[in-house]
């Protein structure tokens, strides 16, 4: 086969990245290694930055999410039990939107097949070949089928644990990594939420956040151990941990009903620069990857892709190489200011079990701060909806 720019990854940096490029009439094959309904299924981020929203809608994606996106105007934290309201609306005048990865993910799915997108799943042993230019090569195998793909570009959007990253040869790229002492297990339940914004709670036991996919289905997690085994944690053993750090003194617990999925998640802050080497650029979690507590995985790969379209569509349509260049660069500076972002928060919110006495009391007084200050909330709040992107 041969295309302008081949994608190795269907998540929603190689997805997007897609439909970008085929709105510019540049062409592109998707290859990824999973089945269609294992990606369609695949629970993971929900909170859409109002940066994302716009980039939705201004690519005509936005009509299921209009009438589905749950718009939240703020977010609780909550200290000893009380609820500190932080209005992005009121600091910032934009919203967030509640809306799962997965269900974003089948929008882009169904809409580059409405416009006959050429999505390869359940591709095999995709190997990258001659990515120092000009014509490199993807090879894949499906159902013991070999195949190539000739590109004029390849885009590294196949996550944290993908392939295209290890093509660079060793000492191109520079490795910026962080890890942290614990997890987040979460889980899925069919109940309907008893609040309407997201609360993130801080208490002795551990982090815990209250967050939602539907007005039907709530999204919970807590903090616990790196390794910790999921068999471990009952349903009832779950609710009880939930009830204890969540529940608020004025009396407020999350409603509680069946559970439907759980998983532990790791975490980690982790950078490679440059983003690009020869013919290929990287995006998304191929790149970089975030502690989930500011919410920003599925935004920073947005916002990759969105710069990464720019750029190749100057190439193609001006013959200009300039944007290209400074891809890397560009997406790094906001990179960058996510990874601040969401390391602050996730250190001013779990539990350390290694933290000295004056970490904990200037743990504490961040958050007295960040929960009194209006400037301090502005700062959080600004980031919380998204830096800008159209700069
Ligand atoms: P991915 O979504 O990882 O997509 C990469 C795609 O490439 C996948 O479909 C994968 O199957 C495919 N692929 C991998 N290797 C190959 C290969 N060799 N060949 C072909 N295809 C390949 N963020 C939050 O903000 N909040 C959360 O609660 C949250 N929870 C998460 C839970 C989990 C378990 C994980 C892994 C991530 C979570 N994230 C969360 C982060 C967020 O989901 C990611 O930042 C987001 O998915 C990044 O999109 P992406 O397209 O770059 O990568
Ligand atoms: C969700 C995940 C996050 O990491 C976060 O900060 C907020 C919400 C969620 O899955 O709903």
């Amino acid at each position: 086969s041969e295309t302008q720019v081949g994608i190795v990854g269907a998540g929603p940096a190689g997805l997007m990245l897609s439909h970008l490029l085929h709105l510019h009439g540049i062409s592109s094959i998707v290859l990824e290694a999973r089945s269609r309904a294992y990606c369609e299924e695949r629970v993971r981020a929900g909170v859409l930055e109002h940066t994302s929203v716009e980039l939705l809608r201004n690519a005509g994606l936005s009509e299921r999410l209009n009438r589905e996106g749950l718009q939240h105007h703020g977010i609780d934290i909550g200290v000893d039990g009380i609820r500190h309201n932080i209005s992005f609306l009121e600091l910032t005048g934009k919203c967030v939107t509640v809306y799962g990865q997965q269900e974003v993910v089948n929008d882009l799915i169904a809409r580059r097949f409405a416009d006959n997108g050429d999505l390869r799943f359940e591709c095999g042993d995709v190997t990258l070949h001659d990515i120092e230019g000009p014509q490199p090569l993807i090879r894949t195998n499906k159902n013991g089928n070999f195949d190539e793909i000739r590109c004029d570009y390849i885009a590294g959007c196949d996550g944290f644990h993908g392939i295209s990253r290890f093509a660079v040869p060793a000492g191109a790229l520079t490795v910026y990594e962080r890890n942290y002492p614990f997890a987040w297990l979460g889980i899925l339940a069919e109940a309907s939420p008893s609040r309407d914004e997201l609360l993130y709670m801080h208490h002795d036991r551990g982090f815990a956040l209250y967050s939602m996919r539907s007005t039907r289905i709530t999204r919970l997690y807590l903090q616990c151990a790196p390794n910790e085994n999921i068999d471990s944690w009952s349903d009832d053993r779950i609710w009880n941990e939930l009830r204890i750090r969540l529940g608020c003194t004025d009396g407020w617990l999350p409603a509680e009903g069946p559970i439907l999925q759980k998983s532990v998640t790791g975490m980690r802050s982790f950078v490679v620069e440059p983003l690009q080497y020869g013919c290929l650029f990287l995006a998304g979690d191929a790149a970089h990857i975030v502690p989930p507590t500011g919410a920003k995985g599925m935004n920073l790969a947005f916002a990759d892709v969105y710069y990464l379209s720019e750029a190749l569509d100057a190439h193609y349509r001006q013959n200009s190489d300039e944007q290209l260049r400074q891809y890397s660069s560009k997406c790094l500076a906001r990179i960058w200011k996510a990874q601040r972002f969401s390391w602050w928060m996730t250190s001013m919110l779990h539990r350390f079990h290694d933290e000295s006495g004056f970490d904990h009391k200037r743990q504490l007084a961040e958050l007295s701060y960040v929960t009194t200050s209006r400037a301090a909330a502005t700062s959080l709040a600004e980031n919380y909806v998204g830096l800008p992107l159209y700069t």
